[in-house]
């Protein structure tokens, strides 16, 4: 789904960001652009931003060593 209008990006490109290390606006807006023509978007894509960054992480598999 689009996000940001002005920039045609979508809340697969934000998740993949904060993925990637992005955690804040400021961030985003700095790397893909969001944000940064009419300003329309930035509640949702922060709020994606967030939901993202919060969601827990992937259980890690758990190997036995040798004791
Ligand atoms: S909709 Fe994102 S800057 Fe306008």
């Amino acid at each position: 789904m689009y996000i940001c209008l002005c920039k045609a990006i979508t809340d697969k490109q934000i998740r993949r960001a904060a993925a990637d290390g992005v955690d804040n606006l400021y961030e985003l807006r700095q790397t893909l652009g969001v944000a940064s023509v009419c300003g329309t978007c930035a509640d949702m894509a922060n709020a994606i931003l967030q939901e993202t960054n919060s969601a827990p992480t992937k259980p890690t598999l758990y190997t036995p060593t040798a004791a």
